[in-house]
């Protein structure tokens, strides 16, 4: 958390992994870097799940239903068949990736 945290404070670093969406999301909550904690850690585990090679973290991002509820777009199209669960608090913030397709 605190990594991110500190590398949250540089625009290059966000755009670099995060898509404008998530960043205007992030950027207008209390604490950002819970919420950019959290995408980080969501990128990674989407990554593992899929098994995808050679991807940046950019092109995985996290969705939000109108209920707050995450999904995962992948290229910025909705991705089938793995379903996202996040958490976060000040200090931790977890993910866990499903997969079944
Ligand atoms: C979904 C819920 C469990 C989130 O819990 P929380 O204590 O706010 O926060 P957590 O750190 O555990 O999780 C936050 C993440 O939950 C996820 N989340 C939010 N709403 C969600 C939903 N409806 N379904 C699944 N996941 C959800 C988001 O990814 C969020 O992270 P983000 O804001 O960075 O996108 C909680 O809001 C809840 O119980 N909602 C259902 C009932 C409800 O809507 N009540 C309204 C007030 S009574």
């Amino acid at each position: 958390m605190e990594r991110v945290r500190k590398a949250a404070r540089s625009a290059r670093f966000l755009k670099r992994v995060f898509s404008k969406d998530e960043i205007a999301y992030c950027m207008g909550r209390k604490s950002p870097w819970q919420h950019f904690a959290v995408r980080f850690a969501a990128k990674e585990a989407v990554f593992k799940a899929l098994g995808m090679k050679g991807v940046s973290l950019l092109h995985i991002s996290v969705a939000r239903d109108a209920n707050g509820r995450p999904s995962v777009l992948v290229a910025g199209k909705p991705e089938p068949g793995i379903a996202l669960s996040l958490t976060h608090s000040d200090h931790y913030a977890a993910a866990v990736a499903v997969r079944w397709a």
